[in-house]
């Protein structure tokens, strides 16, 4: 269905200057972004968790740091609304409701992750300027600690729910995984899942490919201090990726649509699965329609996620750019132009951000 543009409204249409009071509002929520970035890669968040209210000098103590930044640090956080004030003892607080969805032991998951992305997009702010007068594509390598942050958004949404995917999504495959199965994750970054997956299943085999090779470095060598031999890593471009019915199961976490031909990538899974495989795919669960994601939560960032990452990498690539926002829709449609005999599709509570294919070969 196409919409005639008379009929797409904005949002919001505000007034004047309501509109420049909640541009000063985008700027502020901008700026402690950065500073919940940096509040959770110095650990200060986790410290505040485990304080009483304490004074900025006791703060720093606690957490290693330099005071004078760790107070300037506190006032954007008092100002921001996340951290507490006591103006007549001068003590900071962290409260415990707050503490739930912005630390690492946070029981609603760590929120302050996503931070990260935004201050690593300042990073590259420059280099996608060039490349939106010039059509070009950006590399892995113009984005540092990209696999840093990729590891702990997985970490919460796949590592640490596992078993309780499973459980939900395929429970036959913790069956055929406990009597030994071959295992493909496609583009498995730092491969923490699939090392989890290798430590729950030591009869099974793993192999996970990615095109980076730092990426690969890291997850050779979390293997390697876990003692375990049944899972192997390789560097691996998954462009033209032709191995023929090698797996049991395949996995990929959110890496299809930045592929440089996410179709392609998706019938060649297909084609490696054996008969009766099950291909289980996370990808962003928002819609290949712009007006369908006005609701959608965090719309705004995974647009922004997109046009400054996953879309270049794959223009980069010289590939097709669909996009964080490539939709479920697309999704579903690539899966079933792969062949798949049967596609499930599933959104969780924890991970709304996500949806969850699965899909068997006949
Ligand atoms: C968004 S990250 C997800 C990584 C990992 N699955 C996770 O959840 O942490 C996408 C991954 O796909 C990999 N990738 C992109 N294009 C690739 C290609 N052509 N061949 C192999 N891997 C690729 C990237 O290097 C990156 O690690």
């Amino acid at each position: 269905m196409s919409l005639a543009l008379d009929q797409f409204e904005p949002k919001e249409t505000l007034a004047a200057e309501a509109f420049a009071d909640r541009v000063s509002e985008i700027l502020n929520y901008g700026a402690i972004t950065v500073m919940i970035s940096i509040g959770h890669k110095t650990g200060l968040f986790d410290t505040l968790a485990r304080l009483p209210a304490a004074t900025s000098a006791e703060i720093a103590y606690a957490a290693g740091l330099d005071e004078r930044y760790v107070r300037e640090w506190l006032a954007a956080m008092v100002t921001g609304g996340i951290v507490s004030y006591e103006p007549s003892s001068e003590t900071y607080r962290l409260p415990a409701s707050h503490a739930a969805s912005i630390t690492r032991s946070g029981e609603l998951g760590n929120l302050a992750v996503y931070a990260q992305t935004i201050a690593l997009l300042g990073q590259v702010e420059e280099r996608v300027i060039d490349c939106f007068a010039t059509g070009e594509g950006t590399t892995y390598s113009d984005y540092p600690c990209f696999h840093d942050f990729m590891a702990e958004d997985s970490g919460q949404t796949v590592v640490a729910q596992i078993d309780g995917l499973l459980d939900t999504l395929a429970p036959d495959l913790k069956v055929r995984l406990a009597g030994g199965i071959d295992v493909l994750d496609a583009g498995c970054g730092r491969g923490l899942a699939l090392i989890e997956l290798a430590r729950r299943y030591p009869e099974s085999r793993f192999v996970g490919y990615d095109l980076c090779a730092d990426a690969i470095e890291f997850a050779k060598t979390e293997a390697r201090s876990n003692g375990l031999e049944n899972v192997h890593f390789e560097k691996r471009d998954l462009s033209g990726y032709d191995e023929k019915a090698r797996y049991d199961f395949i996995a990929s976490f959110d890496a299809v649509h930045d592929q440089k031909d996410p179709a392609a990538l998706v019938r060649s899974l297909h084609g490696a699965l054996r008969p009766g495989g099950v291909y289980l795919m996370q990808d962003i669960a928002g819609s290949a329609r712009l007006e369908n994601n006005l609701d959608f939560p965090m719309a705004s960032f995974l647009y922004a996620v997109s046009c400054c990452h996953c879309m270049p990498v794959s223009l980069g690539q010289g590939g097709e750019g669909l996009g964080t926002m490539w939709g479920w829709e697309t999704a579903k449609r690539t899966l079933e132009a792969a062949g798949f005999a049967s596609i499930e599709k599933h959104v969780f509570d924890h991970d709304p951000l996500n949806v969850w294919f699965v899909s068997r070969k006949a």
